[in-house]
């Protein structure tokens, strides 16, 4: 079988590695993969705005499965519009991706089937959302409406920030802005809950934490995302039942009542408030690192599960899992998430060795010859798997200083609620 995979980041090297391990696969594309994806796939440089090249090329080239790592893609349509020419697609449709598209429309969703969720109001003039905050507690969280790649969410301490994220929001920050969401500031824990989907039924596809802010102590600014262990330390079946039946089927049910269904992965971020559940925000993909954390852990062939999905006959599927703790760490250019430089070395990277318990997934990376060099803000995943996330870490660690990269830094304090 010929797979093709959609994306360029940490999240693509890690479902192409575990795809290139399976029997099945003859051969991987990735569109366009990075420095990593190039070792065990072809790397196909595309425009992925441009999908009537995509498509071109995937008949060219006689794909039979195409894998959709990121949500842009999924939001624009590109299921549908590879469906139309009989293209075999894992990932959402594009009414299906408004869960993560729209942040009004899950809220809508959530209002109509009592999903819990923080309590929000929809404000379609900044005179309206100011009027709103004149007579509002704080914190509070400003979001606006749309795709903003993770910079979108303002959690406002005072009626003075909150104001200015009005006005940054509707002044077109983040494109066009007709309405803007504001809501209330929930106080727990985060976790990330992972199910896979094929339009019939679903099936869970584990837990992670993640780690936004860049800086240690869980302090600065926000980005893609740090690191992450798993499984979360806060899973266990009662709160994994209120999840599915408080959260997750009555959004298919919603998804179902207007005529549509989900398939692929669906990324439930919520708080957990006292060992209840709230939805902050639905992803309609694997996260990133979540999914170079969770990936190592499956057992059963990946390949097989996608093609089911697409199938829907994710039922006759028994997805089987090792037993282990895993945890990522991600090593990112000097600068990241503000300017950083491009094109830097990473000198020791072919010195790294992996095992079956230790894995470098690459994102931000090019190759040039026999060299690798930074490109992108999020650079390399180091991830292991181990009997406890401690002895992970120092494995981690170990690696990492021996990449003794000059251009880098990470966060050293990953799973910190687990490793005391
Ligand atoms: P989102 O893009 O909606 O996931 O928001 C980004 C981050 O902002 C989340 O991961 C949370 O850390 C935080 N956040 C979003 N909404 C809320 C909320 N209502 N209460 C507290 N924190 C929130
Ligand atoms: N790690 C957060 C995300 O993938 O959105």
């Amino acid at each position: 079988m010929k797979i093709g995979i959609i994306g360029s980041g940490g999240r693509e090297h890690a479902i192409c590695k575990s795809l290139h391990n399976s029997d099945e696969t003859k051969k991987i594309y990735c569109f366009p993969g990075n420095a990593g994806t190039s070792e065990i796939a072809e790397n196909i440089d595309i425009d992925l705005e441009n999908f009537e090249l995509i498509k071109d090329v995937i008949l060219e080239k006689k794909i039979d499965l195409i894998v959709i790592g990121p949500e842009k893609p999924l939001v624009d349509g590109l299921v549908d519009y590879l469906e139309e020419f009989n293209i075999k697609v894992f990932g959402p449709n594009k009414v299906a991706s408004q869960l993560e598209g729209s942040k009004i429309f899950t809220k809508k969703l959530c209002k109509k089937f009592n999903i819990p969720t923080a309590k929000f109001g929809i404000f379609n003039t900044k005179e309206n959302a100011f009027n709103f905050l004149n007579k509002s507690n704080f914190p509070i969280v400003v979001k606006a409406d749309n795709l903003a790649a993770g910079k979108g969410v303002y959690i406002c301490n005072s009626k003075q920030e909150a104001n200015l994220a009005v006005d940054e929001i509707f002044g077109g920050k983040f494109g066009v802005a007709e309405n803007i969401l504001i809501e209330e500031f929930l106080k727990g824990e985060e976790m990330s809950f992972f199910t896979i989907h094929d339009g019939k039924s679903f099936k869970n596809f584990g837990t992670a934490q993640d780690h936004k802010r860049v800086l240690e102590g869980d302090k600065g600014k926000n980005t893609g995302g740090m690191g992450a262990y798993s499984p979360s330390r806060l899973i266990n079946d009662k709160l994994e039942k209120k999840i599915i039946d408080k959260i997750i089927e009555p959004t298919l049910k919603g998804l179902n009542e207007i005529g549509n269904q989900f398939k692929g992965f669906l990324y439930t971020g919520l708080m957990i408030v006292d060992e209840e559940p709230y939805l902050i925000e639905y992803n309609v993909r694997m996260g990133d690192p979540e999914c170079q954390t969770i990936i190592p852990k499956l057992k059963t062939n990946l390949y097989e599960i996608l093609l089911a999905c697409c199938d829907g006959k994710l039922n006759e599927v028994n997805i089987e899992w090792l037993n282990k703790k895993s945890l990522c760490i991600v090593v990112c250019s000097k600068g990241y998430p503000d300017n950083y430089e491009k094109y830097i070395e990473i000198e020791n990277i072919n010195e790294i060795k992996e095992d079956n318990d230790q894995f470098i997934f690459h994102a931000g990376t090019t190759k040039k010859g026999n060299k690798i060099y930074a490109t992108g803000g999020r650079v390399l995943n180091f991830v292991t798997l181990s009997e406890d996330f401690r002895s992970a870490k120092k494995d981690l660690l170990k690696k990492i200083d021996y990449l003794n990269w000059a251009g880098g830094f990470y966060r050293k304090d990953i799973g910190h609620k687990v490793i005391k």
